[in-house]
């Protein structure tokens, strides 16, 4: 199975990778690295790493169509940020509109 996990890098994202990575998935983690480090992984095989945001849909929408399933464990943005119109998408409604 091939996992998208946003927010990878992070606490929640990578204990998700190292659950399933060692039962065999092949993970591909999106992170802009805003509270993580990329360092958080060593080089893996099955695990790809690329720095983004959730909010290119165009970089999620590429990286969706290879994947089985989809996880987010990116944080939501500030309320006051939410206010401006400039809001992160959600992985999920990005997905289901694919
Ligand atoms: N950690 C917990 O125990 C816990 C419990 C319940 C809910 N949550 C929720 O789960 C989510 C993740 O929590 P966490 O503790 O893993 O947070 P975290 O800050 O450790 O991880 C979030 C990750 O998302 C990345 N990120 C942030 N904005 C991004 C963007 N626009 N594009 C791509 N990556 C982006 C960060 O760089 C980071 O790696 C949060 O919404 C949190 O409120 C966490």
């Amino acid at each position: 199975m091939r996992l998208l996990i946003t927010g990878g890098a992070g606490c929640l994202g990578s204990n998700l990778v190292e659950r399933y990575l060692p039962q065999g998935c092949e993970i591909l983690v999106i992170d802009n690295f805003a509270t993580s480090r990329r360092e958080v992984f060593p080089e893996l095989p099955g695990l790809m790493v690329v720095e983004g945001s959730i909010a290119d849909r165009d970089l999620v929408k590429r990286n969706s169509i290879a994947s089985d399933r989809l996880m987010s464990s990116t944080a939501q943005p500030p309320t006051r940020i939410r206010r401006t119109g400039t809001r992160t998408p959600r992985p999920m409604s990005l997905a289901r509109s694919m």
